[in-house]
């Protein structure tokens, strides 16, 4: 069984290390020494460039490396009918939920400010709410969102969720839909956005519905960068509407050098490290899904397409 593994941030060492140790059953090809694409059966991928999977002719199932599978679908010539498998890894839902905490503590610790006046060698206390005053609305509220929100609710923070479907999640208040998401933002002071990625969430994070945050919220964004409208962020951040944002994840990733987000003193960069795939936890998932589809079991997390998830 050949499989590809085509990805420019996951190490093909590692990869090729972790899918050794638990089979010999594996032909691994490490892109671009694909060998005769005829023979691979399987891909495992993270961004792969436009027309790479439809170069594979026996292709029988993609794997994805990372919890979103928007890097795949938005090959305009992905084979149709092959079948679609994204990451889910207790570890990396668990990375995710670290990074929000993480970044929603800094926000309601100010943290930005804090930073500032020990550079400008200030010793004054700000005044400070406690988390149970601090409502957090988190967009997404799958898997991974339900993850943050336990980690932020065993911190005391109120935590809410938003999805296009409607949840009941015990121990949270949830909405969905439109009218759901203008509730959502009212009640937020800090905003979490871990959605998929498709054509109905691209651009969420906007003017309009950062009008609709309680003045001074703060948003994190873990999702994808599409669904920033990165214009609309820095006004929003000088008037004051918005008081910080926690930023992972770009349009244009690496972020460009001369990029305004850089430098903006209330803006909080990281490179795309929140939940980063780790092949040693991961490794055992793909290779479930491989003995999955050779023995014609049911498929776990298979993407639908048409739902871009
Ligand atoms: C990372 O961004 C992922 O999709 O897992």
């Amino acid at each position: 069984m050949a499989l590809l593994f085509r990805s420019s941030v996951d190490s093909a060492a590692r990869w090729r290390g972790e899918l050794t140790r638990l089979t010999a059953e594996l032909d691994i090809r490490l892109w671009p020494d694909i060998g005769d694409p005829a023979e691979i059966e399987y891909a495992l991928v993270w961004r792969p460039e436009p027309g790479l999977l439809a170069s594979l002719p026996n292709l029988k199932l993609i794997l994805s490396l990372g919890a979103g599978v928007d890097h795949i679908l938005c090959d305009p010539h992905l084979p149709g009918g092959v079948p679609i498998v994204r990451l889910v890894d207790p570890y990396l839902n668990d990375a995710m939920g670290e990074y929000v905490a993480l970044q929603v503590l800094r926000l309601h610790r100010q943290d930005l400010d804090y930073l500032a006046q020990q550079r400008s060698g200030i010793w004054r206390e700000l005044p400070q709410k406690n988390a149970c005053d601090r409502p957090v609305g988190i967009l997404g509220f799958g898997e991974i969102g339900q993850n943050a929100g336990r980690k932020l609710a065993a911190l005391g923070f109120p935590v809410a969720g938003w999805g296009r479907r409607r949840r009941t999640v015990s121990g949270f208040q949830t909405y969905a839909g439109p009218e759901g998401l203008c509730q959502l933002l009212r009640r937020s002071e800090i905003l979490v956005c871990l959605l998929p990625l498709t054509p109905d969430t691209e651009g969420i994070l906007c003017a309009r519905n950062f009008a609709a945050l309680p003045p001074g919220a703060s948003l994190v964004n873990v999702g994808r960068g599409g669904h920033l409208v990165e214009e609309d962020l820095i006004p929003a951040l000088d008037r004051g509407q918005l008081s910080a944002a926690a930023l992972d994840v770009f349009r244009e990733e690496p972020l460009p050098p001369g990029h305004p987000f850089w430098r903006h003193p209330r803006i909080l960069v990281t490179p795309h490290i929140a939940g980063i795939t780790n092949p040693k936890t991961a490794a055992p998932i793909i290779l479930d899904s491989i003995r999955r589809f050779e023995a014609g079991r049911p498929l776990l997390n298979e993407v639908d397409p048409a739902q871009g998830y």
